[in-house]
């Protein structure tokens, strides 16, 4: 809540969109701040959503820092590979990115000697609850404008317009857009109908699937982690930047969905992700060569965890670290390459090859007769026999029970003069 005591000065997350831009003027004029500093992250965002923040910091008399957090963030991405991370489809660009951001900003408030740190998330959002779980491990206030204050962007142009804030140009202002290495989120306007086909235009990342030629892109992986594409050894924001470019080429990685946030709001959502979406097919298909079936079986289960709390932007929850033992060390056999297919929206692995492979091919094939073990087909036989056994034997007595039961005539209304007779007696 406003309150006339706040003062010193305010580290704000900013964008230098309309939100941030109306919170730099709220958190001095309403909460009473002496100066607000803006704190821009870099997580692989555009080039210029940061010189629309520069402008915008420059025009507001708001001093600027802007800290590079793109190596931090990518290797966050590839740990949600190893987990073959997503939640209800969508693969978490921004979820991840929200710690590593909030992380970065408390930094700097600190260093500065803030006394508060403020976001202009809204009060129907993720975001905000993902900023402040990191924040609200610090001394500092913990100020969210937007959601205090019950802002709708309607008021928000308004009162830019009569204080004669830079809120022009941007993305127009149709769409609230979240972009950065991982996906690109496209929210609002016509879009919140869930009925509504968007336009074309939404989309930046990805071409329209056409009859682009087939192409095959080989993943290599290290301890599941990507390390190589086409065998170009590349830094980890590079190899991210490669995919997002050349999947996109082929129209893969979209998503529309509904998307069930953590307060329970049901929202449409559409996203664009190549590179998350080819890493991920990848990277599960190694898996799929790799870990045996029970631990392929169990680490669905994991990954699913591990998944919900990358979503709730509590990474740093215990629980997370015990997942990503179990992660880690099944994903140490994660070592090989697989080639997939990227065609038409589509990418499918297509092969794939590693030195752990659980797997033999004499025993495995049809060609041969072999050897493994020393096993035969005919030691299936056994096997055969007792396949079903017990549903066999469950079903039996279901069924000769059914056939042995009273057939009761009229039942119900004789039951019941029996039982007041067999009182009597
Ligand atoms: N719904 C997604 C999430 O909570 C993405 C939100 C992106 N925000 C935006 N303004 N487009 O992770």
């Amino acid at each position: 809540m406003p309150t006339d005591s706040a003062s010193g000065t305010v580290a704000l997350a900013f964008s230098g969109g309309l939100d941030t831009t109306v919170c730099v003027s709220l958190l001095k004029d309403e909460y009473g701040y002496d100066e607000v500093i803006g704190v821009t992250v870099d997580v692989g965002q555009p080039d210029y959503e940061f010189a629309e923040a520069e402008e915008t910091a420059e025009a507001l008399g708001v001093e600027q820092y802007v800290v590079d957090a793109t190596a931090d963030f990518a290797d966050r991405c590839l740990q949600a590979v190893k987990a073959n991370a997503d939640y209800q489809g969508y693969p978490l660009g921004t979820a991840l990115a929200r710690p590593v951001i909030a992380k970065a900003i408390l930094d700097v408030a600190e260093e500065q000697g803030c006394s508060g740190v403020a976001h202009g998330c809204t009060g129907k959002g993720n975001d905000q609850l993902r900023f402040e779980s990191v924040w609200r491990d610090s001394d500092l206030d913990v100020i969210a404008p937007v959601r205090e204050l019950g802002l709708t962007r309607e008021w928000e142009n308004e009162y830019a317009k009569e204080k004669g804030l830079p809120v022009e140009g941007g993305n127009g202002g149709r769409y609230s857009i979240d972009t950065n290495l991982w996906s690109r989120s496209i929210e609002g306007s016509e879009l919140e109908d869930p009925s509504t086909i968007p336009e074309d235009d939404i989309y930046k990342w990805t071409e329209n699937p056409s009859g682009k030629d087939a192409e095959l892109v080989e993943i290599a992986f290290e301890a599941g982690e990507a390390v190589a594409v086409d065998g170009d050894h590349l830094g980890t924001v590079a190899l991210i930047e490669r995919l997002n470019e050349q999947a996109g080429a082929h129209g893969i990685g979209r998503t529309d969905m509904m998307e069930d946030r953590m307060l329970g709001l049901k929202v449409r959502e559409n996203y664009e992700h190549p590179a998350a979406t080819v890493l991920l097919t990848a990277h599960e298909a190694l898996e799929g060569l790799v870990l045996t079936q029970e631990e392929r079986s169990f680490k669905a289960q994991v990954d699913q965890q591990w998944s919900q709390k990358a979503y709730e932007g509590l990474v740093d929850a215990p629980l997370v670290s015990a997942l990503e033992a179990f992660i880690d060390e099944t994903n140490e056999r994660a070592t090989g390459t697989v080639t997939v297919k990227l065609e038409g929206g589509h990418c499918r692995p297509v092969s794939r090859e590693s030195e752990y492979a659980v797997y033999s091919e004499s025993a495995a094939s049809f060609d041969e007769e072999d050897v493994t073990g020393g096993i035969t087909q005919q030691d299936a036989t056994g096997v055969a026999k007792y396949h079903g056994f017990q549903s066999r034997l469950a079903n039996r007595i279901l069924a000769d029970a059914k056939q042995e039961a009273p057939v009761t005539d009229g039942g119900q209304a004789a039951g019941d003069e029996s039982g007041s007779t067999s009182s009597e007696e």
